[in-house]
């Protein structure tokens, strides 16, 4: 397993221990998980909203900073107002935030996404519901198979050029990706989008070398991670989020993403995100750390490191999520967007070391474990109390 355990610190808590995948390694294991903004404009372009968002996060302490789905194709596009990296006149504005979450210390990501047939969809401001019209500024979507998403539009069935050439749109989104200075990529696979949507047999009905058997529904997968590959080079961590089940009788299980995950270590990704659902509507067991199980069943059984993620809200249980071996690190969304300062409070409560208040001069203030005492100590003790 790459996780790297001798990465571990002894005098700090798991949590704020680095963690070193290829050639990277971690500040701590409190990352950002990718989440949308829908604050972009119909050219995909990230904006000051993004810079605020990540940046605040950065500067929070997050040890990565993720972006949320960004599209490598306009057609994939989850809704009108997403980001993208389609377009070279994307890369510039990326470039500006990833400059500055770099400059505070972490180390920063983008989840390379296409929505297939979940594309194209209101963003849920009360606008509307379901598949945005072409008068609205949607467009057409399309999937492996014509199935709608119960609620959505149905997609196009993709020709078999379309699929095969999916990769090359993520590898030149990745090369895109570097110019913007990212450190690494994740792969969308989860929650319904285009790749889950091929790997899951309630979604992919084909009958040609896309479809059928479990390897078949994971080949676009996988041809895309030798893709993404092939341009990140050799020292960069590559991570897949996948939806480890659909919940659903008939559906994908979490045996089945096991199997998936074993083929995507042996293709080189270094850390499967574990998330699961979004491909159905399904009753979903929501609860405390809920998709841990999964996590812990997939980094043991495919001997690939894991990240955890879903209703992990304290330090205490994100800790105990580390300790009991179930992940490597554990990804934070809405507790981040409650609290962009969530790890500095985490280092505080787990390892009874103050956190100092972040400030612009000093990059080194969200290096949290070996920060000095000093005045920032007592105004944040103070603050917290
Ligand atoms: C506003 C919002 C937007 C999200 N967008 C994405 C996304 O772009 N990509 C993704 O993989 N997950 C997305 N998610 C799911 C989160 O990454 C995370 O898996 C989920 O919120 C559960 O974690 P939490 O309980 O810590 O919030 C989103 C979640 C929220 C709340």
């Amino acid at each position: 397993m790459s996780a790297g355990a001798g990465a571990v610190r002894t005098d700090v808590s798991l949590l704020m221990s680095p963690l070193t995948l290829r050639g990277t390694t971690f500040r701590n294991r409190a990352w950002l998980a990718p989440m949308c903004q829908y604050s972009a404009g119909t050219d995909g372009v990230p904006t000051d909203w993004h810079l605020a968002h990540l940046g605040a996060r950065a500067v929070g302490g997050f040890g990565l900073v993720l972006t949320e789905a960004t599209a490598v194709v306009p057609e994939g596009r989850i809704t009108p107002q997403d980001v993208g990296i389609w377009d070279d006149a994307q890369v510039a504005a990326w470039r500006r935030i990833t400059d500055f979450v770099r400059s505070r210390g972490a180390h920063v990501g983008v989840q390379l996404a296409h929505a297939g047939r979940k594309a194209s969809t209101y963003r849920g401001f009360g606008e509307g519901s379901g598949t945005v019209p072409a008068e609205d500024g949607g467009w057409a979507t399309v999937g492996p198979s014509d199935l709608a998403f119960a609620g959505y539009a149905a997609p196009q069935e993709m020709t078999p050029e379309q699929v095969a050439a999916v990769p090359g749109q993520f590898a030149a989104a990745t090369r895109r990706a570097l110019d913007a200075g990212f450190d690494l990529v994740e792969v969308h696979a989860a929650h319904g989008y285009l790749l889950h949507q091929f790997l899951s047999p309630l979604s992919n009905l084909r009958a040609d070398d896309w479809g059928g058997t479990l390897a078949g529904r994971a080949r676009l997968l996988l041809d895309t991670v030798d893709a993404v590959r092939a341009v990140l080079g050799e020292d960069r961590p590559l991570l897949v989020r996948v939806s480890a089940t659909d919940w659903t009788d008939g559906g994908l299980t979490v045996e089945d993403v096991a199997q998936v995950s074993v083929w995507l270590r042996e293709h080189g990704v270094d850390l499967v995100d574990v998330s699961t659902g979004g491909n159905v509507h399904a009753t979903i067991p929501v609860g405390p750390g809920y998709q841990v199980p999964a996590a812990r069943a997939i980094r043991e059984t495919a001997r690939v490191a894991t990240s955890a993620v879903g209703l992990i809200t304290t330090a205490e249980q994100a800790e105990q999520v580390l300790a009991e071996g179930a992940a490597d690190a554990v990804m934070l969304g809405r507790p981040a967007l409650f609290d962009p300062h969530w790890p500095l409070r985490a280092a505080h409560a787990l390892d009874d070391k103050t956190p100092v208040l972040a400030h612009a001069g000093d990059p080194a203030a969200t290096v949290l474990p070996d920060q000095p005492t000093g005045w920032p100590v007592q105004y944040a003790r103070g603050s917290w109390a």
